[in-house]
């Protein structure tokens, strides 16, 4: 396998998977159309490292409009990761965004790989295709119930992958992350948000009571995870947890302790479709990918901080 292309490449997780295949020595397409959901800015500061290799050609439009099948016989895989992410604003009015975003684009990604033959397709889920989890940790065979309707989109696009893969023989991976952190983190994501009022000296909006809990996966991880599902037989459907779990409140005190600096918290209604709890059983991952999450919360939340100080130190700058 030496060509891929890698969808929403300039975003959070995919400008990881770019460097990460890049330092593999493997060549690089990236597409991402810059969508406004946060700023080009910071996109083209993810960017950074890869611009500068050889190895690497961004191309800077929609996916719903680029002519996909040419695209596909260029390479050998490819990490569909392009997506409108974020629970809150699927509600309401923005849901077309979604549909188009999410849905749409995975069928036209999946029939220009049908067509293609056998481009290896992996595909960036998400926990929020579970819903609640009862407490426990979830399993890949649990019931989905996703409880937004971001988490409806993503599904409908694993059903899409499924469908590809029985019909059009699409050999096809599907993964399902869990909150992924690290530098580069979304900006509107509760540690990038805790982060950021910390070094400003802000205080910081808690949906809900904060009690909520979520699995905690390092983005190096979910990278590691990426890559070796690439190099796997495809067919298979997997959970990436990091192995940790913290409530919205500890994520908070952990942000704290790392800056050394106090930062309040004002508790506001909890969002719809934010579940109580995630918990991933990453068992089969383990076995199947040879998944090993390594980094520590402790760990990540300082790898995190510090980005985000080296962040706010380049646009204080510029
Ligand atoms: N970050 C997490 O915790 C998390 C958890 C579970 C699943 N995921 C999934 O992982 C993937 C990446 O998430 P992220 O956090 O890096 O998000 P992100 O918003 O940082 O990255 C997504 C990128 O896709 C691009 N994009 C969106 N629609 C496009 C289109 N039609 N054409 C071209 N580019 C387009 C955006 O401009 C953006 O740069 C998404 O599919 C998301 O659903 C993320």
């Amino acid at each position: 396998m030496s060509r891929v292309l890698v969808t929403g490449a300039a975003g959070f997780i995919g400008s990881h998977v770019v460097d990460r295949l890049l330092a593999a020595g493997r060549e690089v397409i990236g597409v991402d159309s810059f969508t406004g959901y946060y700023s080009r800015d910071r996109k083209l500061r993810n960017l950074e490292p890869a611009l500068g290799s050889d190895g690497f050609r961004l191309i800077e439009r929609d996916l719903l409009d680029l002519d996909l099948r040419s695209l596909l016989a260029e390479v050998d895989a490819v990490v569909h990761l392009a997506a409108e992410p974020g629970v809150r604003r699927s509600w309401g009015g923005e849901f077309d965004v979604y549909l188009e975003r999410n849905v749409r684009v995975t069928q036209r990604l999946l029939e220009a790989a049908g067509e293609d033959g056998d481009a290896r397709f992996v595909y960036a889920s998400s926990s929020s295709v579970y819903g609640p989890d009862g407490g426990r940790p979830v399993r890949e065979e649990a019931t989905l119930r996703p409880a937004s309707p971001y988490g409806l989109t993503k599904l409908a696009a694993e059903e899409l992958v499924a469908l590809y893969g029985r019909e059009r023989g699409v050999p096809a991976t599907v993964l399902r992350y869990f909150t992924v952190y690290g530098p580069r983190q979304r900006p509107e994501m509760a540690l990038s948000r805790f982060i950021r009022a910390a070094i400003g000296g802000r205080e910081v909006r808690v949906f809900g009571d904060g009690e909520q809990v979520r699995e905690m996966t390092f983005v190096a991880d979910a990278v590691g995870a990426t890559l070796a599902a690439l190099d796997a037989p495809p067919g298979g459907t997997y959970n990436v947890g990091g192995g940790v779990r913290a409530s919205v409140n500890q994520l908070l005190d952990c942000v704290r302790r790392t800056l050394g600096i106090p930062v309040e918290a004002v508790y506001t209604p909890a969002v719809e479709g934010d579940v109580r709890s995630t918990w991933a059983d990453s068992g089969r991952a383990a076995r199947d990918l040879g998944y090993r999450p390594s980094v520590t919360l402790e760990e990540g939340i300082s790898a995190q901080a510090e980005w985000a100080l080296r962040e706010s130190l380049a646009t204080s700058i510029a």
